[in-house]
């Protein structure tokens, strides 16, 4: 079977290629436009295709040329503070070219998306552990366009043969376990790398954003996942719907939430490193705290996360960022 991954070349995409490789009967072919994605991330022996999710012909056309069965979609802009003082290129790459590659895929009679959305989808919940029945009010513009395509998979679900699965990741993080490929993002904002970079001495401080939240320590608490779990899900999602399984919306999180304050201290512990931390205001749009219920995902796709201890998620994200402290191309 022949998956077309978009985005193939970022983050968690390149992460879920080097899983596809490993089934052998799930073929990856990978479409980015390499806008944030990193070439030197897509594996020798995997295709990789430059183009446009904006270019329906294009996409028409290649879903065609490698008979494609399935595509796992990540390709998206997906820089919260951002999406919030440039939200029209927020709608444009998520909302309208995830429409372009929805309508590439329907008139190329492609049926099985497994798509990249975000615990972002629920904003500030009411209460915890996040179950996917809860409701969603998003508090960012990032999490308003997932939840927008979320929307228009149904909607095309519904209309046509088209199935979906919506991958609600909460805080992805890690490396591959040989550190060959990991998180590069510019400018990097997520709290694990940018304690990794303190630790290396390339950042000066970490600072944390907040310390009078209602937590034990005062600081926000997050549900981290192991970004080769998060990449697991999308293939038991996409033989999910290969298999004829019923779509919809699945949380991704480990169950358990750790204070930005824990998340610093095991870092020094994993990596053998002291480093300067400060204390800021918050940040704003940051809820509390965020724990996700993956009960669902464990039920229905007996999804098992293997990997998401802190320790492994530090330790696999330490190897990455000292074999490459400047990234990809550096
Ligand atoms: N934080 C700091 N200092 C930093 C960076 C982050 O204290 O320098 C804190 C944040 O305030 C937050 C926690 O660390 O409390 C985690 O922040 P990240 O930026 O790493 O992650 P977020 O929880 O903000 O974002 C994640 C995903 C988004 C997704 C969001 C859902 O990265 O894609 O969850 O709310 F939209």
């Amino acid at each position: 079977m022949n998956i077309l991954v978009t985005g193939g070349a970022g983050y968690i995409g390149s992460h879920t290629v080097r899983a596809l490789q490993q089934t052998k009967d799930l073929i990856p072919i990978v479409f980015d436009n390499l806008s944030t994605g990193h070439e030197e991330s897509v594996p020798d022996s995997v295709q990789l295709v430059t183009g446009d999710i904006h270019d329906v012909f294009f996409l028409k056309h290649i879903l065609s040329e490698y008979e494609i069965d399935g595509v796992i979609h990540f390709a998206a802009s997906s820089l919260v503070g951002e999406s919030m003082t440039d939200p029209a290129k927020y709608y444009y790459n998520n909302v309208e070219g995830t429409l372009h590659l929805l309508i590439a895929m329907h008139e190329a009679g492609v049926d099985n998306l497994v798509f990249s959305s975000t615990a972002a989808v629920y904003g500030e919940p009411e209460k915890t552990p996040i179950e996917e029945d809860f409701p969603t009010v998003p508090t960012n513009v990032y999490g308003r366009t997932k939840l927008q395509i979320e929307t228009m998979m149904k909607d095309f679900a519904m209309a046509y043969e088209m199935k979906y699965v919506a991958l609600r990741y909460f805080n992805a993080a890690g490396a591959d376990l040989d550190g060959t490929i990991g998180e590069d993002h510019s400018p990097e904002t997520h709290l694990i790398p940018l304690i990794l970079k303190t630790a290396q001495g390339v950042r000066d401080h970490i600072s944390i954003f907040g310390t009078d939240y209602p937590t034990a320590d005062g600081t926000c608490l997050r549900d981290y996942i192991h970004v080769l779990d998060l990449a697991q899900a999308h293939i038991l999602a996409m033989r999910h719907l290969l298999q004829g399984g019923e779509g919809g919306a699945f949380n991704l999180g480990s169950e358990k939430g750790f204070s930005v304050r824990e998340i610093i201290d095991k870092t020094k512990e994993v990596t053998g490193r002291d480093f300067r931390v400060t204390e800021e205001a918050r940040r704003a749009g940051d809820p509390a705290v965020l724990i996700a219920s993956s009960e669902k995902i464990r039920r229905v796709l007996g999804w098992q996360p293997e990997h998401s201890s802190t320790e492994e998620i530090i330790a696999s994200a330490w190897k990455w960022h000292q074999a490459h402290p400047y990234g990809y191309a550096k």
